[in-house]
Order: C-alpha cells, then structure tokens, then sequence
C-alpha cells in the first residue's frame, strides 16, 4: 500500500475569513485533500503573540474552524493548536536547537516588533520571538513532506529546516524529515478598494472583502471596485481590473472571464459588466459556504465533538514524536 504524502498547514484565528486567504490559501487546502493525507491546524497558541483578547480568541478559534469546515475543510483533518500540548512541549525542545541570534534577524520579528502600538506602550513578547520556533514544531512533529504556503512564509519553513538539520546532526540520527514548501498556483488578491494593496485585515474594512459577509456588501464592494487609477501605462491592463479578472478566474468562471476578457482586448468591455459577473460569482460563492455553516451552526454540539475527537486522533501522532524525541534527547520518559 502506497502511502499517500504529509501535508500539514497552519492559520491563526486573527478574525474574519476573506477572498483574499481564502483564495490564496484555504481553496488550495481543500483541493490538496484529494490527493494528501493532510493536517490542518488553527494555531490559536500563535495569536497570543500579539496583544490579544482572551474571550475574543476563543472565539475566533471556534469561528475559524466552523468557517474551515464551511468552504470544504474534512473536520477529521482539523486540529485546535492549544489541544495538543506536545507543540508547546517541542518549541521548548526546539528552543535549545536554535540560535538566538538567528531569531531576532526574522523578518516577521523585525516587523512586528517594530509596529508602534495605537495606545499605550510598547511590548514586544519573547512569544514573538519565538513564533518561528513554535512554527518549527507544528511542522516537524507530524513529519510533514509538504507545507502549502504563501511566499511570505518562506523564512519560516527555512527555520524549520535549520532547526531539523541542527537537531538531526547533534543527535547524530535523521530523525526531522526537513520539509518542502509547495507553492500552487495561489493568486495574490488585492483591495478592491486600493488594488496597489493586497487584500488584508490589518488595513481596515474596505480593504477586505468577507467570504461570510452580507450579500449586498459583497455586491456593492465589488461595484465600488477602483478600476482605473490613472497610473496604468498606455495599453496595460490597470491594477483594479486586472484583481477582478484574477477574482473571476479563481471563482472558476473561465468561459465568462474568456469572454470579458475578449471583450477587453476588443474595446467593448464595460467595467460595470465585468463587476457584475465577479459580483454574482462571488455572491454564488459565499451564499453556498453561508448555508453550509448555517447546517453545522444548528448542530454546533456535533461539531464541538468532532473537532475534539480530530484533535486526540491527531495528537496520537505528535505524541508518538514526542516519545522518541524525549528518549533521543535525554529526557525523562516514563508514563505515570
Ligand atoms: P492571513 O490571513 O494574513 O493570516 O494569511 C493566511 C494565509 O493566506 C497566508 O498563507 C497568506 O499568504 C494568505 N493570504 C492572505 N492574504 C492574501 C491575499 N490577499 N492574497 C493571497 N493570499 C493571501
Ligand atoms: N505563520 C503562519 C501564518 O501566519 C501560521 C502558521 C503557524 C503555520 N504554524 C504554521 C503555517 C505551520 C504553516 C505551518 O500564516
């Protein structure tokens, strides 16, 4: 029997599902279920490396499943970060195979830490230092092949490797399988309302469109969409609509972006036709992803208990790492 490759993924549960993550990264792990065995982890451990809200992390955490769940993620390949302690119990491990030094040139660190907050002062957690680390061992303890992420991720799966490489030279054994990142075609969607920037949280409202969102806000963000900015040269197709084509695209719509695009290249295309049909495919979109969350929503108690149950399944298999790494490292390994 041929078994299938590892992937494993993770996402922080930092607020609401748009088409921007969702087209360049959740479509992507649910394709990859046909073909993998795969994991999928909400890294809720993660989120508390920023400031956060105690109350309003859990419930991101339970929203963010329930979305996964909604646009097509199998719940047996879903696991909650915080239930399986043996990622916490390989950071510290991880800790001691990773040079300080190398932690604090991580470009997200420099980044964040650099952030000047709105209100009060400034505090840079050693959790946001550590992040890379923690990262590390979400992916080595269930010895991932593939880890399907953007190109932002890159430095964190080549932490991963150091740290597999440092831990597997000193213990003399190749123990970590240095995992690859697999990079499908995920497009980079951008802000309807300033497409010179891409879709995201962090930037406000208008800057994200929510794959569970209203409707008519989808309809009428995609209508508001800023098609010519005047920068575009002459005879190049500008940012905005260039994002609207991708949207088209990703939503699957190829013989209608065929035709518009036909259109484009003639002359004849009107930018309020285009937005129309990006407005209808992502409303078909999201109204079907809406009434499939409705369905867990009413049986909440069941989705509680599947989660539960995917999370000690998977855990099995962190522990199982765990045991070996414990007996490889020195460390004491006996069952009370
Ligand atoms: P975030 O929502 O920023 O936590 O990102 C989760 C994942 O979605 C990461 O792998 C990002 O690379 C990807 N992602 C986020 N925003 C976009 C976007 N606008 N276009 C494409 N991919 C994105
Ligand atoms: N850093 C990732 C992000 O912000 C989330 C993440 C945490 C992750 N652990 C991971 C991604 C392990 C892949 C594998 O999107």
């Amino acid at each position: 029997m041929s078994k299938r490759k590892q992937i494993l993924s993770c996402i922080q549960p930092t607020g609401d599902m748009h088409f921007g993550n969702y087209f360049g990264a959740v479509k992507n792990w649910v394709d990859l279920q046909a073909e993998y065995d795969c994991i999928y982890g909400v890294v809720d451990y993660h989120a508390m490396t920023m400031p956060y809200q105690p109350k309003k992390l859990r419930a991101n955490t339970w929203e963010l499943l329930i979305n996964l769940m909604a646009v097509g993620i199998k719940p047996e390949y879903l696991f909650v970060q915080s239930l399986i302690p043996e990622h916490t119990e390989l950071c510290w491990i991880f800790n001691c195979f990773c040079s300080y030094g190398q932690l604090t040139r991580m470009t997200q660190f420099k980044d964040k830490s650099s952030q000047t907050p709105k209100d009060g002062e400034q505090f840079i957690s050693a959790g946001l230092l550590d992040y890379p680390v923690l990262h590390a061992a979400d992916i080595l303890i269930y010895r991932a092949d593939y880890v399907p992420v953007g190109k932002d991720q890159e430095q964190h799966l080549e932490m991963s490797r150091n740290i597999a490489q440092r831990f597997n030279f000193q213990m003399g054994k190749e123990f970590f399988k240095l995992p690859e990142s697999l990079y499908t075609e995920t497009p980079k969607i951008m802000s309807t309302a300033d497409p010179s920037r891409k879709m995201s949280k962090s930037a406000g409202e208008k800057h994200y469109i929510n794959v569970f969102g209203d409707e008519a806000r989808i309809r009428k963000q995609i209508k508001s969409a800023v098609t010519d900015t005047g920068e575009s040269k002459e005879g190049e197709m500008s940012a905005g609509v260039t994002n609207l084509f991708e949207l088209l695209k990703a939503c699957g719509e190829t013989e209608a972006h065929q035709s518009l695009m036909e259109d484009y290249h003639s002359g004849n295309l009107k930018y309020s036709d285009l937005k129309g049909v990006v407005g209808e495919a992502l409303v078909g979109l999201s109204n079907g992803f809406k009434e499939h969350k409705k369905a867990l929503l009413a049986d909440k108690k069941n989705v509680k208990s599947q989660i539960k149950a995917s999370s000690a399944e998977i855990r099995k298999i962190a522990q199982a790492t765990m045991k070996e790494v414990k007996e490889l490292t020195g460390l004491f390994n006996v069952k009370f």
